[in-house]
């Protein structure tokens, strides 16, 4: 069993989680917590490899192959990297994990929801987050904090991301304890409270 506790971070490239996450992280180390701060994909080693092919591939990549890497990364990532620190005790905070392949090449790219849902669950070994913030703006302003340096996935187009928007928002009715929505266009402030509010919930709930 996991002494620690696993919360995700997720939205759209440009939604302010990267923010966020670090915020949250300062406040848990702030109260004497040990807390690992990662990212999917590539946190290190050979994940940041396969990062590198991800976001900065020029050739041709078919949505199959970009699943199978982001799918590859993350079963490095929870077998070598996040479930050690878990059976350590420690609060792991990663940004993204599963619901961005649910959202981005499930329903962004249009591969099959069923099979990403049984190959995300290979990949991570049945391990679920105990909670999963998805931080929610309009794509306007999501695309406007990108800015105009584009990586591989960032310059997908607004309909891809309209559609990725709409896939974090199912995943989140459809698993409303694990998974909540943060309005993303509040102030910083606004939503870090938000934050501590929904850890704080998920740590009563844990007890
Ligand atoms: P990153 O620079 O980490 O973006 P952000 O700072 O917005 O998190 O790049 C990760 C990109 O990979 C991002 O566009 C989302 C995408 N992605 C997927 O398409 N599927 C996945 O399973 C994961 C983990 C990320």
């Amino acid at each position: 069993m996991n002494k620690g506790l696993f919360i995700t971070f997720e939205g759209a490239d440009g939604c302010g989680k990267t923010t966020q996450i670090k915020l949250l992280d300062e406040y848990l180390r702030g109260l004497g917590y040990e807390t690992l701060l990662t990212r999917e994909p590539g946190s290190k080693g050979l994940g940041v490899k396969l990062r590198e092919i991800l976001l900065n591939y020029d050739g041709e990549v078919s949505p199959q192959c970009e699943s199978f890497l982001f799918l590859a990364d993350r079963a490095q990532h929870i077998d070598c990297i996040i479930k050690p620190a878990l059976e350590m005790g420690v609060v792991v905070l990663c940004d993204r994990h599963t619901d961005s392949t649910v959202a981005y090449q499930g329903y962004g790219r249009g591969l099959d929801l069923e099979q990403i849902h049984s190959l995300n669950n290979i990949a991570t070994g049945g391990l679920k987050p105990d909670l999963t913030l998805v931080f929610d703006v309009d794509v306007e302003t999501s695309q406007s904090r990108v800015g105009s340096e584009k990586d591989r996935m960032e310059a997908a187009g607004v309909e891809f991301f309209e559609r990725v928007r709409q896939g974090f928002l199912e995943i989140a009715k459809s698993e409303p304890e694990r998974v909540r929505v943060i309005n993303s266009a509040q102030t910083i402030e606004e939503i870090h409270k938000q934050v501590i509010d929904e850890y704080k919930r998920i740590t009563r709930t844990c007890k």
